[in-house]
């Protein structure tokens, strides 16, 4: 039977995390795979992480199994996080998953299951791994505009024209804070009028979630997430902990179904469960129980986003000074969208070429799009990633 097997393509993004680790040159940097780093370069556990593994070694008396669809502490807590007020708590079905992709995966499973004609339309560019599970899962996907390469912000009326295609019972996927890989926004008044195309149309929107609090700050970054949810008769949600509680390998994840029709949350809440027990049974809980100790503990969640604010601080303090140096450098205003993108990711905006050429001469690790991870630079590295960019002509 193995012997019918394929060699599958190779994830770019972990490809590359690879190449980086395989690379001798000791002034290598690292703009690859979406994953924090400080200005030392390391991915620090966080520090109310860290006080709630203590306090959870100590306590806990059982490693036996919770649910299936993981603590509901711990749903609350995170769509308390995530939608605030904006939806009541009866009309959310919600399931632990193994990490913001499990919720993905497992978002798409649903959608196959309600809907088999169903297609999902996604962003160009977007996270590679969408389109890569939706082929798997046996789903259209289909490409509306989204980044304008001549301004590096968002193609609104290109966005809004090819979502017009899309029928009754299509899935628009949509990031719910800084877009990955471009970090172009949706303001507001775009999110509006968003909201306004998938209700006219009957179109479900599916918001993937894994940077809040990395873009202009913890509230701000759920604006999206609780128009649409509010708006919208139903809403599916896919978010992770990964980031911004820096428990990467812990696998913590959450998939919310929301609908205004309350009646439907026990029949949404059974699907979850059903579907976490085909694809892996119980999901992870240690991580969850963590992110679910620090929100429901006041002084372990002020710290935790004291710490996170640190973090989006230092990269909006990053973006600005490399924007800054290559203004510097060239003299123009060419390169300020930097500065004005926010999350982890901004799209350079140039060809792979160019991407290899930065590697080959200096070293630098971008992904082959031109998306730079932010969070890979530090004060030495702005000017050096700044003269490799001019000098490659970008
Ligand atoms: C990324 O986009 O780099 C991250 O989400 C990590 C991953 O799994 O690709």
């Amino acid at each position: 039977m193995f012997e019918t097997l394929k060699p599958q393509p190779a994830d770019k993004i972990l490809a590359l995390m690879q190449m980086y680790r395989d690379d001798p040159r000791a002034d290598k940097i690292d703009l690859g795979v979406g994953v924090y780093k400080n200005a030392e370069g390391v991915t620090p556990v966080m520090r109310a992480i860290k006080a709630a593994e203590h306090k959870l070694w100590e306590e806990q008396t059982s490693k036996s199994y919770v649910g299936l669809a993981g603590d509901p502490a711990y749903s609350d807590a995170m769509i308390k996080l995530i939608l605030g007020d904006a939806v009541a708590r009866e009309n959310i079905a919600a399931a632990a998953t193994p990490g913001g992709t499990g919720a993905v995966r497992q978002a798409f499973e649903l959608i196959k299951m309600a809907n088999p004609k169903a297609r999902v339309f996604v962003s160009d560019p977007t996270w590679p791994n969408h389109v890569s599970i939706l082929k798997y899962v046996g789903i259209e996907a289909v490409v509306y505009r989204y980044f304008d390469r001549d301004t590096r912000g968002v193609n609104f009326d290109g966005m809004m024209e090819d979502l017009k295609g899309a029928q009754k019972g299509d899935v628009v996927l949509l990031h719910g804070c800084c877009h990955n890989p471009t970090g172009a926004n949706l303001n507001e008044v775009q999110w509006k009028e968003v909201i306004a195309l998938l209700n006219e149309r009957g179109l479900i929107p599916m918001i993937d979630i894994a940077y809040q609090g990395f873009g202009d700050g913890l509230e701000e970054d759920a604006l999206g997430v609780r128009l649409v949810a509010s708006s919208c008769p139903e809403t599916l949600i896919a978010a992770s902990c990964s980031k911004n509680f820096g428990i990467y390998r812990e696998r913590t994840g959450l998939l919310m179904a929301v609908s205004n029709d309350a009646g439907a949350q026990a029949l949404n809440q059974g699907t979850l469960a059903f579907l976490n027990r085909q694809n892996y049974s119980f999901p992870p809980d240690h991580g969850a129980r963590l992110v679910t100790m620090i929100l429901n503990d006041d002084a372990l969640r002020a710290d935790w986003a004291a710490e996170l604010e640190e973090v989006r601080l230092g990269m909006l303090g990053l973006r600005q000074s490399l924007a800054d140096e290559l203004q510097r450098l060239t003299g123009s205003d060419r390169f300020s969208f930097i500065a004005q993108h926010r999350g982890m990711f901004s799209l350079l905006g140039t060809t792979p070429e160019l991407v290899e050429k930065m590697r080959v001469d200096n070293g630098i690790y971008m992904v082959g799009d031109s998306r730079l991870n932010i969070a890979g630079l530090n004060a030495q590295t702005v000017p050096v990633l700044a003269k490799a960019i001019v000098d490659a002509g970008v």
